[in-house]
């Protein structure tokens, strides 16, 4: 039987349960020396084999060996224990933390504001159509009754394209009604319809000018169209936007495109019409331009205005935005202000 050396096998079993990182180790470097093919395992079964002096002998030498083992051992696993716990209480998730909420973006106001326009016609039994917002020069303004060189054109300060497509010198369209001739075109009375969407200015901005701006178009064809039809449309509008009675009044004006013309106004809600700040002491808020189709525009969009009649109307979306939530200035809805925005 092979002689050993107890204090080398000591040093050897210490430095193995020193490096040991897990349980499972522990449990292995057990094996090595105490599982069934163990170093010491073998050792004991051979004792018995053994003269009496030279068994006492070893055998308190396993003895030994086994307490320091153990105690090592010991010493260990407590010291791993002792690690699990501080990972276990450090990665525990504590589920009566309240939970971090997603930011969900929102509509934009001007988004809003549309939406609802359109509830609102849409129960009035309007149809919701769209038109390009790069148009060309006869339906931004010929056939509109805006003839090239009339200085009405002047009204509308244009931007131009560099291109030009079958004649057709090409422009951001500064107003909605080119839709009423592209609708007219396709369609035959009677209907009803807005066209809400994007125009363009090439103008100086301030508190109540952007370049690039919203309105919504209007137009109802039939046999027997009036002027009265259009103020009770346009105020029963005006009652569900604005949550109250709103009385209209229509002033003359000029649109080449609508023969009578004329322009809205709204009492200032701010004021209640007695005068202030907001109206520039007027009482009264221009809101809209509207009229009765002029019959040059019926024949532009292949209609008869022997036939047919018809009111048209063009409003300002910001505008109608602003009054309703009481904003001083049309640049905030291009600004991408946080602080603008998040109070919608
Ligand atoms: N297009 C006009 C503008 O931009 C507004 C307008 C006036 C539209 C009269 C109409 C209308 O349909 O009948 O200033």
């Amino acid at each position: 039987m092979q002689k050993i050396n107890f204090q080398k096998l000591k040093k050897e079993v210490q430095e193995k349960i020193q490096k040991a990182g897990s349980l499972q180790e522990l449990d292995s470097i057990f094996n090595q020396y105490f599982g069934p093919e163990g170093k010491i395992k073998t050792l004991t079964q051979n004792l018995k084999k053994l003269p009496l002096a030279k068994r006492k002998n070893l055998g308190k030498k396993i003895n030994e060996f086994k307490e320091f083992f153990d105690q090592a051992l010991n010493l260990k696993m407590k010291e791993l224990k002792e690690k699990i716990e501080k990972n276990v209480k450090r990665e525990k998730i504590d589920v009566t933390i309240p939970g971090k909420k997603i930011v969900v973006g929102h509509l934009h106001p001007l988004t809003l504001i549309i939406q609802r326009i359109q509830e609102i016609f849409q129960g009035m039994g309007f149809a919701i159509v769209e038109g390009p917002e790069i148009e060309n020069e006869w339906y931004n303004f010929d056939a509109l009754n805006i003839p090239d060189n009339h200085p009405a054109r002047d009204l509308w300060d244009t931007f131009y394209l560099k291109k030009i497509i079958r004649g057709q010198k090409l422009l951001l369209r500064t107003h909605t009604s080119p839709v009423q001739v592209r609708f007219m075109e396709k369609h035959q009375p009677p209907f009803r319809i807005i066209a809400p969407g994007k125009v363009f200015r090439h103008e100086a901005t301030d508190k109540f000018h952007e370049i690039n701006f919203h309105q919504v178009e209007g137009l109802m064809v039939d046999k027997d169209v009036t002027v009265a039809d259009f103020k009770g449309i346009i105020e029963n509008f005006f009652e569900i936007f604005f949550k109250q009675k709103i009385k209209i009044r229509l002033r003359p004006s000029y649109f080449p495109f609508t023969e009578p013309s004329f322009e809205i106004d709204i009492p200032c809600l701010s004021c209640k019409g007695k005068g202030c700040e907001i109206c520039n002491q007027e009482g009264w808020i221009e809101i809209m331009g509207a009229g009765m189709v002029h019959p040059q525009v019926f024949k532009n969009s292949g209609l008869s205005p022997n036939e047919w009649q018809g009111f048209a109307f063009g409003m300002g979306i910001e505008r109608l935005a602003m009054l309703k939530y009481r904003i001083d200035d049309i640049r905030l809805f291009f600004s991408g202000d946080l602080r603008f925005l998040n109070q919608f």
